[in-house]
């Protein structure tokens, strides 16, 4: 019972798009049409306001972080199914209620939940990120290699159980999400991050 209300409170919280709720709330262009069409912080920095795709990266990031992090803090429940409240504010960001079922791609609310999970694990995924960024300045590239870096290292952590299964959906809904951007990546066509070009 304590669980569901969790995954519930937890895929609502996902459910809510800040790439969409703050362009409104600046009056910009809907993130979905423009770029990579993708409601996320990256495509918001392609809008040219650094401060609204920060603030896009901050909401998504804490719809993962704060339901794992509450449950964490106030029930005594198991990591695999503090695993599964993660992966529910992760559904909530790719198909919100709100919206339609259509979001985004769930690599800030992937990184909120690791947080809330295991705040060092979460350091690791935020390094791994920004070596690849560094060396190859691709969003999606960056995401997808802190994916499995993290996984690679909950592993390592806490050994195979059930919370394998939660994040292994996630990291395979990550990988799925970005299939557009894997052939962009294949075939030298992706945009880099900061470029004005549009994928
Ligand atoms: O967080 C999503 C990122 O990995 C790719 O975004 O807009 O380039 O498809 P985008």
């Amino acid at each position: 019972m304590t669980t569901l209300f969790w995954i519930a409170a937890a895929y609502l919280l996902g459910s809510i798009s800040f790439a969409i709720v703050l362009s409104k709330a600046f009056g910009m262009a809907d993130p979905r049409s423009y770029g990579s069409n993708n409601p996320g912080a990256t495509n918001m920095l392609r809008s040219g306001r650094k401060t609204v795709a920060l603030l896009t990266l901050l909401g998504d990031a804490l719809k993962g972080f704060l339901p794992v992090m509450l449950a964490k803090q106030f029930t005594d429940l198991p990591v695999a199914a503090l695993c599964a409240i993660a992966l529910a504010a992760f559904l909530g960001h790719l198909y919100p209620i709100f919206f339609g079922f259509k979001g985004g791609k769930g690599v800030a609310t992937f990184l909120g939940a690791i947080l809330g999970l295991f705040p060092a694990v979460g350091g690791i995924t935020m390094l791994a990120w920004l070596v690849v960024a560094l060396l190859t300045r691709y969003s999606s590239a960056s995401s997808l290699t802190a994916s499995v870096v993290t996984l690679i290292v909950l592993t390592y952590n806490w050994g195979a159980g059930m919370w394998m299964v939660w994040m292994l959906i996630m990291v395979g809904l990550l990988f799925w999400r970005h299939r557009g951007n894997i052939s962009q990546l294949a075939d030298g066509t992706e945009s880099k991050l900061f470029s004005k070009k549009t994928p």
